[in-house]
């Protein structure tokens, strides 16, 4: 478990498109709110009033619009923006934040999905370090669906025109499935992952059960 120097716990939300985050984060909201918790809603990119004005830009347009590492760059400059204005403060406080997407969203989907790529791995995890101080959530949830499914779940949603990264080819979609699928075997203690392909109802308990156990775990480690 990554080293806890705030009050507060940092749950992250990862998968691709499609894959039900914002439904399930909604749930684990109210969750946490029976249990007398305080809890921020939050989303990457954006999340802050500045990284939400760097969402703006980069989720619309062409595919083509951003070359590479400028993506990268104003995926971190909003992260940075959303830690230091939203994540942090609330932390300190000792409320639950769950943001919809963090970090692990930019290397499986900057640096595995155009082709893996180690040298842009190494370059984020730098800018990673750089904007964050080592800062690291203390638990991500990835949900785990077939790109096909998810991709045409998320093109259905009325009114999105949030969607440059939708229009990508299936094989983008299927090397970010794996990504976090091999980033979350890379690092156990940090990640849960659930199958997404299931009844709303039946991920939220799916996710209780196994978040349960892992706070568990956690306190019992620290005590
Ligand atoms: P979403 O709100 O539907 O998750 O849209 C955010 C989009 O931005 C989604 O296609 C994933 C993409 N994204 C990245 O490519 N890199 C990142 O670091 C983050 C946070 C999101």
């Amino acid at each position: 478990m990554v080293l806890k120097m705030s009050k507060g716990l940092f749950i992250t939300f990862e998968g691709g498109e499609g894959s039900g985050k914002s439904t399930q984060i909604k749930l684990l909201k109210e969750y946490f709110e029976k249990k007398g918790k305080n809890v921020v809603l939050t989303r990457e990119p954006g999340g802050s009033e500045g990284a939400e004005e760097i969402r703006h830009i980069l989720l619309k347009g062409g595919t083509d619009r951003w070359d590479k590492k400028t993506e990268i760059l104003l995926f971190l400059a909003a992260r940075r923006d959303h830690l230091t204005k939203k994540v942090w403060p609330a932390l300190e406080k000792g409320d639950v934040v769950l943001s919809d997407r963090f970090h692990d969203s930019t290397v499986a989907y900057q640096c595995f999905g155009y082709g893996y790529d180690a040298k842009i791995e190494t370059d984020i995890l730098a800018l990673y370090q750089f904007i964050s101080d080592g800062f690291k959530p203390d638990l991500t949830i990835v949900l785990d669906i077939a790109p096909e499914k998810g991709i045409q779940r998320s093109k259905a949603r009325l009114g999105n025109d949030e969607q440059r990264f939708e229009q990508m080819d299936l094989s983008f979609h299927q090397n970010i499935r794996q990504a976090f699928l091999t980033l979350a075997r890379n690092e156990p203690e940090r990640f849960i992952v659930i199958n997404a392909d299931q009844s709303i109802e039946q991920i939220h308990q799916e996710l209780i059960i196994k978040l349960e156990e892992r706070l568990n775990a956690n306190s019992a480690r620290a005590n």
